[in-house]
């Protein structure tokens, strides 16, 4: 056999070696609690055969604790290139068969190689996280990684998206770093976020928790609202990932890709001219309409379980990209509060920092009083929603479907915070209250004056702060017309360091 024949045997024996993370036993381990190891998750993540990996000969450089002697190829990260729907991403996933994943000062510099390559070259990063957190054995050093990892984290936010995969415990610096990117998915009964795990909760505080109901999925999906979707396995975790990347550009001078749709742009929506119930304390299904109006009813729900009030997601219209903000009235009467608020701000910036224009659809009866709220600062945090909309330069579409009253009215992308193109149905009552409310407070005025005057469109028409008042069932159409004139728009803000959004 030639020299050559023979290294090449020996690159592909170490390539081999490498592959098995920490050894078959911690694979076979990390199996039987239901979780894939790092590199099965990015071969169902990759379009088949596209992966390329950076840096599997990477080892950390610790000599205390004896981790001299426990050296793995690749350390406990997998990372590199690969695409998915033809797309270009960079991708890392971290290895619990090696040290659980936890972070070496080695593993955060191969993290940021592909986190700096993805911003360079304005391409998603997504992080499948499965990590003990810093890597005790190595001190400062750990915790140096996370801090570079953190600023890269800052550096490509609303630069390109980030999206973030939560696939086992995560504690201490593991849930900052995701909780600085744009998304985060977890997996039901496997996946936890905490600062501190239960051990540390019960010595300082006392109370008694265990893991799942400090950090699982379902708190953070519905609960802390930190996690924008649980998925009930692995599988869908990974599927949604896809899903989620279809609607979003590379990077914010794209615009997300467009579809040719097999859904006429002119489509009539009949069902729309009779949802509107005839009592005003009566509700409708919200999502109905969204699906009536998206192309084939396909709508990406985002946060589905955390501030239920108001729902968000991605859909398409006419073939393009849209970001739908819409009121739930069968849900706290669609009334807006603290954690509404903060879930639809979050979305609306997301949206404007990558190109996404926005459709909001508005049947609102206000802002949430009492002192709850008051004391939570929904005045702040009603202001980040407000602020959202204010700032946002995409193509914006309002709807009001009903109820569009008080500071909610001007909140709900009014023509006042710069929408483009306002439509109302002839449901619409655009006021600033209710009528029993006016009515409790003026006294001298019957209900029915005030519906009268006030309970319509056509005041806010009259004004020119709705631009037509138009045919539930023509919706899709007028809508999608609307998208398509505000294609080239461009808008822009007074020249400033960045804003102060009152965080
Ligand atoms: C080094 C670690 C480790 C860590 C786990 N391991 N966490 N090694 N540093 N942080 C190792 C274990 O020693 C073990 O090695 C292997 O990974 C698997 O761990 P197990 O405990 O056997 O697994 P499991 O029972 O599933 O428990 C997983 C776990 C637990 C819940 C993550 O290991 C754990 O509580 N780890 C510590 C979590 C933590 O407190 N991290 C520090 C956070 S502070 P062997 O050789 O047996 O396979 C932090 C500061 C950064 O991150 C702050 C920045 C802002």
């Amino acid at each position: 056999m030639s020299i050559q024949s023979e290294k090449i045997i020996s690159l592909n024996k170490r390539k081999e070696a490498a592959l098995l993370g920490g050894g078959q036993k911690r694979i076979e381990a990390q199996h039987a609690k239901g979780k894939l190891t790092a590199r099965e998750r990015i071969a169902l993540l990759l379009d088949p055969g596209s992966f390329e990996e950076f840096d599997c000969f990477v080892q950390h450089r610790c000599t205390n604790f004896g981790m001299e002697d426990r050296h793995f190829d690749g350390d406990g990260v997998v990372s590199g290139r690969g695409t998915i729907d033809g797309r270009i991403v960079y991708v890392f996933a971290q290895d619990f068969t090696v040290n659980g994943g936890s972070l070496s000062k080695t593993m955060s510099e191969k993290i940021c190689k592909v986190m700096d390559l993805a911003l360079k070259t304005g391409a998603p990063v997504i992080g499948l996280n499965d990590s003990g957190g810093a890597r005790i054995q190595e001190g400062i050093d750990s915790l140096a990684g996370y801090g570079e990892l953190f600023e890269r984290n800052i550096l490509s936010s609303g630069v390109i998206p980030q999206i973030s995969a939560i696939m086992g415990p995560c504690a201490g610096g593991a849930v900052y770093s995701p909780a600085l990117t744009d998304f985060i998915f977890m997996v039901e009964g496997t996946s936890n976020m905490f600062l501190t795990g239960p051990s540390v909760v019960k010595s300082e505080t006392g109370e008694d928790v265990d893991q799942e109901s400090l950090g699982g999925a379902a708190v953070h999906s519905r609960k802390s609202g930190v996690a924008q979707f649980a998925c009930p396995d692995e599988e869908s975790l990974i599927s949604g990932i896809r899903k989620l990347l279809s609607f979003l550009p590379s990077n914010n001078m794209e615009k997300a890709p467009s579809l040719p749709s097999d859904d006429s742009p002119s489509r009539l929506c009949p069902n729309l001219d009779n949802i509107i119930p005839d009592s005003d304390n009566k509700a409708y299904n919200m999502y109905e309409v969204i699906d009536s109006l998206v192309d084939n009813g396909d709508f990406f729900e985002v946060h589905r379980d955390f501030a239920c009030n108001i729902i968000v997601g991605f859909a398409r219209m006419g073939g393009e990209s849209v970001g739908i903000v819409a009121n739930r009235p069968d849900y706290m009467s669609g009334v807006l509060d603290i954690n509404a608020s903060r879930k639809a701000a979050r979305f609306v910036r997301f949206c404007d920092a990558f190109n996404i224009p926005l459709v909001t659809l508005v049947d609102v009866p206000g802002f949430l009083p009492g002192t709850q709220q008051e004391y939570g600062a929904v005045i702040s945090n009603g202001a980040k929603l407000l602020y959202a909309y204010g700032e946002a330069t995409v193509p914006k579409i309002t709807l009001t479907l009903r109820k569009a009253y008080g500071g909610a009215y001007i909140v709900m992308s009014s023509k006042h915070l710069r929408s483009d193109i306002n439509y109302a149905w002839p449901s619409a009552n655009i006021a600033v209250m209710g009528a029993k409310g006016a009515v409790g407070v003026l006294k001298n005025i019957s209900e029915e004056e005030y519906n009268e005057l006030f309970c319509n469109p056509y005041r806010a028409a009259e004004r020119g702060y709705i631009e037509d008042v138009i045919q539930p069932s023509e919706s899709r159409f007028r809508i999608i017309r609307a998208l398509y004139s505000l294609k080239n728009k461009v808008q822009d803000l007074p020249a400033k360091k960045h804003d102060n959004l009152p965080l």
